[in-house]
């Protein structure tokens, strides 16, 4: 089974090649830099941008896949969540493909596809070798803990109730003037150097808040360590770049404390748990890495992490849950409006 998929959830313009749901014959990823002077990802401008650039990038990733259009056996693109005109772009355009390829079409869940990534390294075992597993997706627009029992039994654990993780270190590198995205940046100042402890309080989603249900000990607040940066950064404004690092560094690691604390206690109500699979942009920060190799390390659980190339969003990994006979099938599929906020489970 050899998918084309197409991702245009946010700001990045991918198209990709995968044959059997994990061997990536080809993946074209655009990372729109125009939105770089407004400190966050502008939705008209990233729109246009999609249908300026998506079918050029469709036609080099069927080239570069060496298959040809004949070798194409289904079209699947993501329909949500992300944002809404983006989305509209992608998936209108997977729609008239599919049609004038004759070809079969499927309605992909970005963050299940996040959760999948990790499995397009082909140093990683099979899937169904890694049941039951805990899955974080972890980027700039989403944070999400799962629990996978089987391909098509995967349940919510929690999520974030305010901003995402990578949101959060977006927006701590804004306000200590260091530029957008803030996490690599972040990630980069924070190497070598020691976190203070305490110095940023860990959020917690206290009983009562909105979960959707969901347990508030494995759901995470992050807006509260942005309003924390901000007050220190008011009252004693850091003097020179080495106390802006630090700052930094202390702010990741209530991040990524916050992050592997979750991801400990889902492990630990789960029994039996073969592996943590970890996707999502944050995924590339290298003390998260880190942190998570230790937790797995002393709980006995594989760590999946996504190859760097598949950490952000890409095509290869919404072309290969595809491949593993996910998403939502054609005929239906073409009826189908786009999801912004279409939950995994
Ligand atoms: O998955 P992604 O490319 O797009 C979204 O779906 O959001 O993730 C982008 C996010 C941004 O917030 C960016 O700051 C963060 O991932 N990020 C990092 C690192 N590289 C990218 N965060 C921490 N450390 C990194 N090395
Ligand atoms: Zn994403």
């Amino acid at each position: 089974m050899t998918v084309l998929g197409i991702e245009t959830s946010c700001d990045e313009t991918s198209a990709a090649v995968v044959r059997d749901g994990r061997e990536v014959l080809s993946c074209v990823v655009h990372t729109q830099e125009q939105h770089r002077p407004f400190g966050g990802v502008v939705p008209e401008i990233a729109s246009r941008c999609h249908v300026r650039l998506l079918p050029g990038i469709v036609a080099r990733a069927v080239e570069e896949s060496g298959v040809g259009w004949d070798g194409i056996d289904l079209v699947a693109a993501t329909r949500g969540p992300g944002l809404a005109s983006s989305l509209l772009v992608g998936w209108s355009f997977a729609k008239g493909l599919a049609l004038s390829l004759g070809r079969p079409l499927r309605a992909m869940n970005h963050i299940e596809a996040h959760l999948h990534s990790v499995f397009l390294d082909p140093a990683a075992p099979p899937p169904d070798e890694c049941l039951p597993r805990v899955g974080l997706a972890v980027s700039g627009g989403h944070t999400s803990l799962f629990r996978l029992d089987a391909p098509d039994r995967i349940a919510a654990l929690g999520r974030t109730v305010d901003d995402a993780a990578g949101e959060a270190l977006d927006k701590a590198a804004k306000l200590l003037g260091l530029g957008y995205p803030g996490g690599p940046v972040v990630d980069r100042l924070s190497r070598g150097r020691t976190p203070r402890e305490g110095l940023f309080p860990e959020g917690r989603v206290r009983e009562g808040t909105l979960t959707g249900g969901l347990d508030p000990e494995l759901c995470w607040s992050f807006s509260g360590l942005k309003t924390a940066l901000l007050r220190r950064v008011q009252e004693a404004p850091p003097k020179n770049d080495d106390e802006v690092a630090q700052l930094a560094c202390d702010y990741q690691e209530a991040v990524v404390g916050a992050l592997v604390r979750r991801c400990d206690l889902a492990l630990a109500r789960t029994p039996g748990a073969k592996c943590l699979a970890v996707g999502g942009g944050v995924s590339l920060n290298s003390r998260l890495r880190a942190a998570l190799a230790e937790l797995c390390a002393a709980r006995g659980v594989r760590l999946l992490l996504a190859l760097p190339r598949h950490c952000g969003d890409n095509a290869a990994m919404v072309a290969g849950l595809a491949g593993m006979g996910r998403g939502i099938p054609s005929p239906e599929a073409f009826d189908l409006d786009i999801a912004p906020s279409w939950p995994v489970a």
